[in-house]
């Protein structure tokens, strides 16, 4: 875009981007009429593991879906408790409600904005049965200090991945450190459908199989087709979904490496401004899922910055356990979460975006810092 303006993202780009490999592959899954399961959902599935470093995955048809699914898969339900962080989507905590249990939110790093062994520890209970650990914003946070307090109480890991493919802490993978990892492939996830799908990773092959049935209306594998073991549901990942993931997954890395560019192009131009950026970890590989600052008068920032033609977004202006549907789960104030959610903007960030395009965007944060300080309102969150 030449126009001065930078849109928050750009499916179109990667969708213009993967068509030309996959046109004949899709129009003969499309003419042919094999829509459901098949060989282009096996053989991505099995890409899956293999790039997530976990011996199986099983595509479902929503990020939302995998984590209900795992959950019940692990038999996590009535009676037990279930930590996630309060600044997630509201996805991760209602997945806990779906499954029959009850979300119990933990706050998070001031730096990071992800959860800590401390904040995780201060939210355990006797009834805790499993951990949700969100990969926020593609970043895995400290997955050895987790584990370790998870072990420490006997409650399971389980990862939500759905900001973070690709994304790494101490070289190995997200999705590879819980009993299970669940991937969203929602269009403007890092690995996006054209439409929405999901998967569950795990190296048990137990898991694996529950999953699968669950989400088969309880029909487990190899039985009949009117055969059901469980009471499931349908939540599977389309025959076109997979043959999508997999042309998009041979470009993952190579996308991924542009936005840590970007990211890295943004914190360069950003350094000496009133934003605050977010904290990374050595060890971690953040893959930039979303680019997010923080500021006072943000909603202030954000308009000016409307107004020169940079489009933002905020996540999440409302942690989970002040949500209206959710609130009857909270257990008192969670400082850095609710603290955040004023103060959060989420930056254009795609692998399509230009260096020029950072440039503008840092410009215009520049001048719409000035103006609104001008004014007389803070910014400086530092
Ligand atoms: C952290 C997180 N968890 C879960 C989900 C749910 O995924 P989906 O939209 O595929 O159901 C999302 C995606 O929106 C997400 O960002």
């Amino acid at each position: 875009m030449t126009d001065g303006t930078v849109p928050f993202t750009d499916l179109a780009a990667m969708a213009r981007e993967v068509w030309p490999s996959i046109e004949s592959d899709y129009l003969a899954c499309l003419l042919g009429g094999g829509y459901i399961g098949g060989a282009a959902v096996t053989s991505f599935e099995r890409e899956w593991a293999s790039y997530c470093g976990t011996r199986h995955a099983v595509g479902v048809a929503s990020g939302t879906d995998a984590l209900q699914l795992t959950l019940t898969a692990l038999g996590i339900g009535p009676g037990d408790e279930v930590v996630v962080p309060a600044n997630t989507f509201i996805a991760t905590a209602a997945a806990v409600v779906r499954a029959g249990a009850t979300p119990r939110f933990a706050d998070v790093s001031e730096d990071s904005l992800l959860m800590t062994p401390r904040t995780l520890t201060e939210a355990i209970t006797p009834r805790t049965r499993a951990v949700i650990v969100v990969h926020l914003f593609g970043q895995v946070p400290d997955m050895a200090g987790l584990q370790a307090v998870a072990d420490d109480h006997g409650i399971a890991v389980i990862e939500d991945a759905a900001q973070a493919h690709g994304a790494e802490w101490g070289g190995r993978r997200a999705g590879s450190f819980g009993e299970a990892a669940c991937f969203s492939f929602y269009p403007g996830k890092n690995l996006g459908a054209f439409g929405d799908a999901g998967a569950v990773v795990t190296s048990r092959a137990d898991l694996a199989d529950q999953v699968r049935t669950l989400a088969n209306h309880g029909r487990s594998r190899g039985a009949a087709h009117y055969e059901h073991e469980r009471v499931g549901t349908n939540s599977r990942l389309d025959a076109l979904q997979a043959i999508v993931l997999s042309a998009k997954l041979a470009r993952l890395d190579a996308w991924t490496d542009r936005r840590i560019a970007l990211a890295s192009r943004y914190r360069a131009l950003l350094r000496s401004t009133d934003l605050r950026l977010t904290g990374t970890a050595p060890s971690a590989r953040h893959v930039y899922h979303l680019f997010v600052v923080r500021v006072a008068a943000r909603d202030s920032v954000r308009a000016g910055l409307a107004c020169r033609g940079i489009e933002t977004g905020v996540h999440y202006p409302v942690p989970c356990h002040l949500q209206p549907p959710l609130r009857r789960f909270a257990h008192g104030p969670l400082p850095v979460a609710e603290q955040a959610g004023r103060e959060l903007l989420s930056l254009p960030m795609f692998p399509h975006l230009t260096e020029d395009q950072v440039g503008l965007v840092c410009e215009a944060v520049a001048d719409t810092l000035r103006e609104t300080a001008a004014r007389g309102e803070l910014v400086d969150v530092r």
